[in-house]
């Protein structure tokens, strides 16, 4: 008999980054896979199935407009009970750090279901940053099973808080994968772009960055589109009404800033191809970024990918209006400084992760599971 996978994606870094699993469980012939979308996301991550070619078996459909961390959390475990009885599947996967990762990983353990972790092991080691993000993978990672941890430093990360090593692995991240996988298509682009200006590419979600820090964001934005007029700024703005209004708000009206809803993301790859320079709170870009030689001015005071910013090719500038705009601006101006933060380095994965990790869980799906 084939052994039931589940693999679970609720948001669109979440597809993005199971996706190349997916497609790989899939191509094994002794397992029997499906896709539970809990839907936290629903348009993001229609988008990205899409591209990936990967269909829901079963879709919770979740999301609701503007929802509360603690009425998402009930109703997720709510619904995952009932998902859980009735397939009873002898694996559970799911990555990252999200509400629907947190709740999964419990209903597994409820369950007694073993549950895998996709990019185990990161930490800020502090749980108001970002939140609720930290804390959440910290409980996925006491409940897991298996650790598949992207680097090195997430591996000893999983070992300070007590994890055995030989249930860690390290895997690289599969992001490396999906980025590589797509990276050389041809698309059209969805929004026009200034050829003759220099592109700044703005991505902000994260929900301790709300009100007053991303007021100031924007605001350094604004002065940096002043000071610079051979700069354009595109902003993909997420659907987040907390992160929509101020953006549309704060730089709706200049003429040279374009505001667009998320871009899919084969769109999305060629404007960070296509970026100058990326000023971004997400964890997703901090890791594809480097790979495509693009330097990040993280909008975030700390960071649980330091590998990137040991490599120098990416930068915490946090959310202060003049760490911004200094920072931005050095790299505007100053070529040398620039050219030692656009190398392209990837510390983050070299396009095979997925392998390995369909190799160890086939590994063990072939002795007994205690
Ligand atoms: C969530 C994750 C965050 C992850 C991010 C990726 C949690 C607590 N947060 O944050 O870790 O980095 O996704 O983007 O798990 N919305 C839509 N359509 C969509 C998606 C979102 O309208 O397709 C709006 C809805 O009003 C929704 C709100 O955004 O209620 C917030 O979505 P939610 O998943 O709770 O939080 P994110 O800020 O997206
Ligand atoms: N992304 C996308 N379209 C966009 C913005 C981002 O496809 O308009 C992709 C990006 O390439 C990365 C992922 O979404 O792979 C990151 O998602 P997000 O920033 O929402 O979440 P995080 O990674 O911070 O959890």
């Amino acid at each position: 008999m084939n052994h039931k996978v589940i693999c679970v994606v609720g948001t669109r870094p979440e597809a993005i980054k199971m996706a190349p699993i997916i497609l790989a469980l899939k191509r094994e012939p002794t397992l029997d896979v499906r896709v539970l979308a809990t839907a936290q996301h629903r348009h993001l991550l229609d988008q990205v199935m899409k591209v990936f070619n990967v269909e829901p078996d079963i879709d919770l459909d979740i999301m609701r407009p503007n929802q509360a961390l603690t009425t998402l959390t009930a109703r997720l475990l709510l619904d995952l009970d009932d998902v859980l009885l009735a397939e009873n599947p002898a694996v559970v996967l799911a990555q990252g750090d999200t509400t629907t990762v947190m709740t999964v990983a419990l209903a597994c353990f409820y369950h007694k279901i073993p549950f895998g972790h996709v990019e185990a092991g990161l930490r800020t080691w502090d749980m108001q940053n970002p939140f609720p993000e930290e804390m959440n993978r910290v409980i996925a990672g006491r409940l897991a099973k298996w650790h598949f941890a992207p680097t090195e430093s997430s591996r000893q990360n999983l070992l300070r808080e007590g994890v055995s090593d030989a249930d860690i692995a390290v895997t690289g991240n599969t992001v490396i994968d999906a980025l590589l996988s797509v990276a050389d298509r041809d698309v059209e682009l969805p929004v026009v772009l200034d050829p003759t200006k220099r592109l700044i590419l703005v991505t902000a979600h994260r929900r301790e960055n709300f009100g007053e820090p991303f007021e100031r964001v924007c605001r350094a934005l604004l002065t940096l589109l002043e000071r610079n007029p051979d700069v354009q700024v595109l902003y993909p703005v997420h659907p987040n009404p907390n992160v929509h209004e101020i953006a549309h708000r704060l730089l709706g009206k200049h003429p040279r800033v374009v505001l667009c809803d998320p871009l899919d993301y084969l769109p999305f790859v060629a404007v960070m191809k296509r970026a100058y320079l990326i000023l971004s709170d997400s964890g997703g870009v901090q890791e594809e970024a480097p790979a495509l030689g693009k330097p990040v001015l993280v909008l975030r005071h700390e960071t649980e990918r330091p590998e990137a910013v040991q490599e120098g090719v990416v930068k915490l500038v946090g959310t202060d209006f003049d760490a911004i705009v200094l920072e931005a601006q050095r790299l505007l101006d100053d070529e040398s400084a620039y050219r030692a933060m656009a190398r392209g380095v990837s510390p983050y994965g070299d396009g095979h992760a997925a392998a390995r990790i369909v190799a160890i869980l086939k590994d063990a799906l072939a002795g007994p599971l205690t």
